[in-house]
């Protein structure tokens, strides 16, 4: 009786405490087969890994959709690029939308999804309206002051403003909701995103396009914009190893995340939080949504987070050799065009035992 009571509170845990982490399960649209068309409102609810109010929005913006997909893409793709030194390397983001227990607890590497996924479709977004994608939006405004002696504004900003209003409507959608469980979870996912969409205005720049004689470039044409997604990642990477733990508590009339240490200030709008902490990520064990890092690559000669001692936790690496095809003995032919030869060389390459 006792043992059923525990496995039935057990549970209840497990439900209250993963139910409601389905804020990224939308990415699970990277798998969407390109010839769906989406061209009708009953097609939302073929897309996989939304929440209800999601679908609603697909119905009502039904020519968002395409590059909402896209965003999702690009989510798979630069998560796992950012990442690819690190003993966590984001391959289990293709599990969407059922996620293992690194995605789906409070966790750093959630705490940086979340953050990338908010960024992402934002970044879409304002992209998609610039390039003409989009029937409801255009360039982004023309700033109000001009840029300087010499330059003038033109060409076609990035709509970020639009952007980050669509983008945050449809992936902050699913802890809106009021249901879904722990309101931790929900607060530090939210807090999360917001931080991605930072760091995504923060990436707008200045671009600029030289006119003039002969490339004199005595007139530059300049415009608002962004820089690319892989640049934003590169930032909240950096987020993402000094991340603040926190804690749930209440401070006033109502609980907010606080830092978990001693010092008592509030959480910074620019720092990503946690309020789980991560295995190593040494050993696999699926219990916590690890996989190891026996058998992955390692650098002998780098000695950042992809090198051998790091990446293999002390546990030492196999040598093995690898073929590689390069161009060589290339030549310049009159006029022009260069013929190349393909050349095997032989590498020594290493894996973590
Ligand atoms: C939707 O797209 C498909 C394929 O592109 C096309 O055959 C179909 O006629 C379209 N339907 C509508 C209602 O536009
Ligand atoms: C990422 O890690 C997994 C698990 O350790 C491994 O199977 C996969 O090959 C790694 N991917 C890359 C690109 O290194
Ligand atoms: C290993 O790391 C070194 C130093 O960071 C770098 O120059 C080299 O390209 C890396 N090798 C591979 C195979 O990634
Ligand atoms: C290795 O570490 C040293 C000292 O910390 C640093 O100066 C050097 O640039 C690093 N090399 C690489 C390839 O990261």
């Amino acid at each position: 009786m006792a043992l059923r009571h525990c496995l039935v509170a057990f549970l209840l845990a497990f439900v209250l405490q993963n139910g409601t982490c389905n804020g990224i399960k939308w990415l699970a649209l990277f798998k969407t087969p390109s010839a769906l068309a989406l061209n009708q409102t009953q097609h939302c609810k073929q897309l996989e890994g939304l929440v209800v109010s999601q679908v609603q929005l697909c119905r009502s913006n039904l020519e968002l959709m395409q590059t909402i997909i896209q965003a999702a893409r690009e989510v798979i793709k630069t998560c796992r690029k950012t990442f690819s030194d690190m003993r966590w390397n984001c391959s289990s983001i293709a599990l969407a939308p059922n996620y293992l227990l690194d995605l789906e607890r409070g966790t750093r590497e959630s705490a940086f999804v979340y953050a990338l996924s908010a960024a992402a479709i934002s970044h879409t977004i304002a992209r998609a309206c610039t390039t003409g994608d989009l029937p409801g939006c255009s360039c982004g405004p023309i700033p109000g002051e001009t840029p300087g002696p010499g330059y003038r504004w033109g060409g076609c900003a990035d709509n970020l403003n639009y952007g980050l209003v669509m983008g945050s409507k449809f992936s902050d959608a699913p802890m809106k909701m009021k249901k879904s469980g722990s309101q931790a979870n929900k607060l530090m996912h939210l807090h999360n995103s917001e931080v991605g969409r930072q760091a995504l205005k923060a990436s707008m720049e200045m671009k600029c396009k030289c006119h003039g004689v002969s490339g004199s470039c005595s007139i530059k044409t300049c415009w608002k914009g962004l820089q690319e997604l892989r640049d934003v990642a590169l930032d909240l990477k950096n987020k993402y190893l000094s991340a603040t733990k926190v804690v749930h508590r209440p401070m006033g009339t109502r609980k907010h995340l606080v830092p978990k240490d001693l010092d008592i200030r509030p959480v910074k709008e620019s720092e990503l939080v946690y309020l789980q902490s991560s295995p190593d990520f040494c050993m696999k064990n699926d219990k916590v949504g690890s996989h190891g890092t026996q058998d992955r690559q390692c650098n002998k000669t780098s000695n950042g987070s992809d090198s051998c001692d790091l990446m293999c936790c002390g546990r030492g690496y196999n040598p093995y050799m690898d073929k590689v095809v390069e161009r060589c003995h290339c030549k310049y032919h009159w006029c022009c065009y260069v013929t190349c030869k393909k050349c095997e060389r032989t590498v020594e390459r290493y894996v973590c035992k």
